[in-house]
C-alpha cells in the first residue's frame, strides 16, 4: 500500500516535472559537460498546515539515462509515504527514480527518517569513479540516516532545487532555505553559472566559482512560503 502510494506518487512527479513541480533552481549542462557530484543542505521550515497534501521539497539531478536522484524532504497525511507516524515532522530520505524499459519507473529508497523544523538535511550526491554507480548519502544534522547507490554509467545533466505537491490538495509550503549548495562538473564551463534570479520569489544562491566553473558554490537560498497544487 504505501510502496504502491509513494510509487504512484513518484511517477506522477516525472510525469508532471514541467507543470506541477515548483522549480525554484534549474541548471542544465552544454555539450560534453556533465554533473559528477553535487550537495545541497536543506535548512527545514515549519510543516505545511493543514497537513491536506504530500508536500515534498527536494534537490534533485536528471541523469541521461532519465534515472532522477533526489534527496526528498516531504510530509503528508497519515498513511501516506515512506514514515510511519510522522505527526508534525518531516520525513527524509534518499530517493532514485529508476527508468526501467518494461514498468516505467521505479523508486529505489533509502530508510525514511523523521526530523523537526529546524533541522538540516544534507543530500550528497556523487559519481562513484569506482562503481560508475551514483553514491547518494542523505544526512540529518551531520548524521548520515539515508542512502541509495544507483544508475550505473549514468551522467548528471541537471541540477534542480524544488517544491513538489505531489498528491491531495497542498496547503502552502512554508519558507526554507538551502545552504550550502556546491555543483562539480565533468569538467570547467564558465557558462554553467548564471546571475539571472531564481523562481517563486527565492532569494540568495549566488553563483560562484573559484576554479574557472568547475565547482560552483551557492551563498544561502531563501524560498519563502509558496503555494503548490498538482497541475
Ligand atoms: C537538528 O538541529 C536543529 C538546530 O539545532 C534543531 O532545531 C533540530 O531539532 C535538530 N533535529 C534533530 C532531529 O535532532
Ligand atoms: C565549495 O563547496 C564545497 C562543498 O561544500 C567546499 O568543499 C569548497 O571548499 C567550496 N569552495 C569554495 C571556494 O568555497
Amino acid at each position: 500500500m504505501k510502496g504502491a502510494f509513494a510509487a504512484a506518487s513518484a511517477l506522477a512527479a516525472l510525469i508532471q516535472h514541467t507543470s506541477a513541480n515548483n522549480d525554484v533552481v534549474t541548471l542544465v549542462t552544454k555539450d560534453d559537460v556533465y554533473i559528477t557530484e553535487a550537495v545541497a543542505t536543506l535548512v527545514v521550515g515549519n510543516i505545511p498546515n493543514p497537513i491536506t497534501g504530500d508536500v515534498a521539497l527536494w534537490s534533485a539531478i536528471m541523469l541521461d539515462g532519465e534515472d532522477f536522484l533526489q534527496g526528498v524532504t516531504q510530509n503528508g497525511p497519515a498513511g501516506s509515504g515512506y514514515c510511519d507516524n510522522l505527526g508534525k515532522n518531516w520525513c527524509n530520505f534518499a530517493y532514485t527514480l529508476v527508468e526501467t524499459l518494461i514498468s516505467g519507473t521505479t523508486p529505489e529508497v533509502g530508510k525514511a527518517v523523521p526530523t523537526t523544523p529546524g533541522s538540516l538535511i544534507k543530500t550528497h550526491y556523487k559519481l562513484n569513479p569506482t562503481t560508475t554507480k551514483w553514491d547518494q548519502d542523505l544526512y540529518i544534522n551531520g548524521t548520515l540516516v539515508s542512502s541509495v547507490s544507483t544508475s550505473k554509467g549514468q551522467k548528471g545533466n541537471i541540477f534542480y532545487v524544488s517544491i513538489e505537491c505531489s498528491s491531495g490538495t497542498c496547503a502552502t509550503a512554508p519558507a526554507h532555505k538551502w545552504e550550502d549548495i556546491s555543483i562539480v562538473l565533468s569538467k570547467a564551463d564558465q557558462s554553467f553559472g548564471t546571475t539571472e534570479s531564481w523562481q517563486f520569489g527565492a532569494t540568495g544562491g549566488k553563483m560562484s566559482t573559484a576554479d574557472s566553473g568547475k565547482t560552483w558554490n551557492f551563498t544561502t537560498l531563501s524560498v519563502p512560503d509558496t503555494p503548490v497544487s498538482v497541475g
